[in-house]
């Protein structure tokens, strides 16, 4: 880095931890995606660049999520006069689950103010990266926003006005991630989901999720494993995600404390103790995906805590 040229990596994150839907999220160490942004000295935001994402995202800064948000960050600083290049490279799958948009304008609005050398909390910028999520899937969820920008574990306690913790969590644990190749956009794995809820649903689902939010704070591992079920939105996703259940059993029986899906889906994930059970977990629902003939990406991280960072 130098005062006119940064360069950010910023993470996926694990949105909805089962029971949470959009209150819930984790960041992890990979994968994650890296912008590079350069300081023109001519008013206005241009994009140089974009790799990975096979020709997918907007090359026009007024329609591509990180251009935007950083546009409504320059806004309320009353810096437009401001000129900037950036350039994205994509170093995660697109529509996965794994929070992919977030990953890209976390790390654009974290390197205009590390240019700018804006000392203010990180967690100020949210509700820029919330607009960003607004344009990529019509809804403006802080779940992956949030942990990506702030790293570990959090809650969105409350979203008006928002109110976003930081949780503890247990030393040590693993996270597994599987992501089968087929194409679950948020927009549509939003749509799917019921608009109304039984009283006797809400209770079993905040008695979970008060549940995985004690067992961070307890260090308790069985606790956190026993309160990851969601009855609300899973049962209606989990049917584009190719053989769920059977990768659920598969990976119960080998150990996970939990599985389900990350954010919308498809990517799958599972908690586990120790490291080796999540390798081996990851390769076994590769294993298992190649034979219903469906390519996989598998991860395996620890929960991040960091968040976004300067890498050049
Ligand atoms: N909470 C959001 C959802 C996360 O489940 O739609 C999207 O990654």
């Amino acid at each position: 880095m130098n005062e006119n040229n940064i360069k950010v990596f910023a993470p996926a994150t694990v949105a909805n931890v089962v029971c949470g839907f959009d209150v819930l999220g984790f960041a992890v160490n990979e994968p994650g995606d890296e912008v590079v942004m350069r300081m023109t000295g001519k008013p206005g935001i241009t994009i140089s660049k974009i790799t990975g994402d096979n020709g997918r995202l907007p090359m026009d800064p007024a329609k591509n999520t990180v251009s935007v948000s950083v546009q409504h960050y320059l806004k309320s600083i009353g810096r437009n006069d401001i000129g900037l290049d950036i350039e994205l490279h994509k170093k995660m799958p697109i529509g996965s689950g794994l929070g992919s948009s977030s990953a890209s304008t976390v790390a654009g609005l974290f390197a205009i103010k590390t240019l700018l050398g804006d000392e203010t909390d990180v967690a100020s910028l949210l509700p820029f990266a919330m607009k960003g999520e607004e344009m990529a899937c019509g809804h403006g969820h802080a779940d992956n926003v949030a942990p990506a920008l702030m790293g570990g574990f959090v809650l969105i306690r409350s979203y008006e006005p928002l109110d976003v913790v930081r949780l503890p969590h247990p030393e040590g644990l693993y996270c597994a991630i599987i992501f089968p190749d087929v194409d679950v956009p948020t927009r549509e794995a939003r749509q799917i989901i019921r608009k109304n809820i039984q009283m006797k649903d809400a209770v079993t689902q905040w008695g979970n999720i008060a549940g995985l939010v004690s067992g961070l704070f307890l260090n308790d591992i069985d606790l956190i494993g026993r309160s990851m079920k969601d009855i609300l939105v899973e049962p209606v996703r989990s049917m584009l995600i190719p053989d769920f259940y059977k990768m659920r059993e598969i990976a119960m029986e080998m150990g996970a404390v939990s599985f389900g899906i990350s954010g919308s889906g498809p990517s799958v994930f599972a908690f586990t103790r120790d490291e080796d059970t999540a390798h081996r977990l990851t390769q076994k629902l590769q294993q298992h995906l190649t034979g219903i003939k469906i390519g996989s990406n598998i991860y395996v991280s620890t929960i991040n805590d960091k968040g976004p960072r300067a890498i050049g």
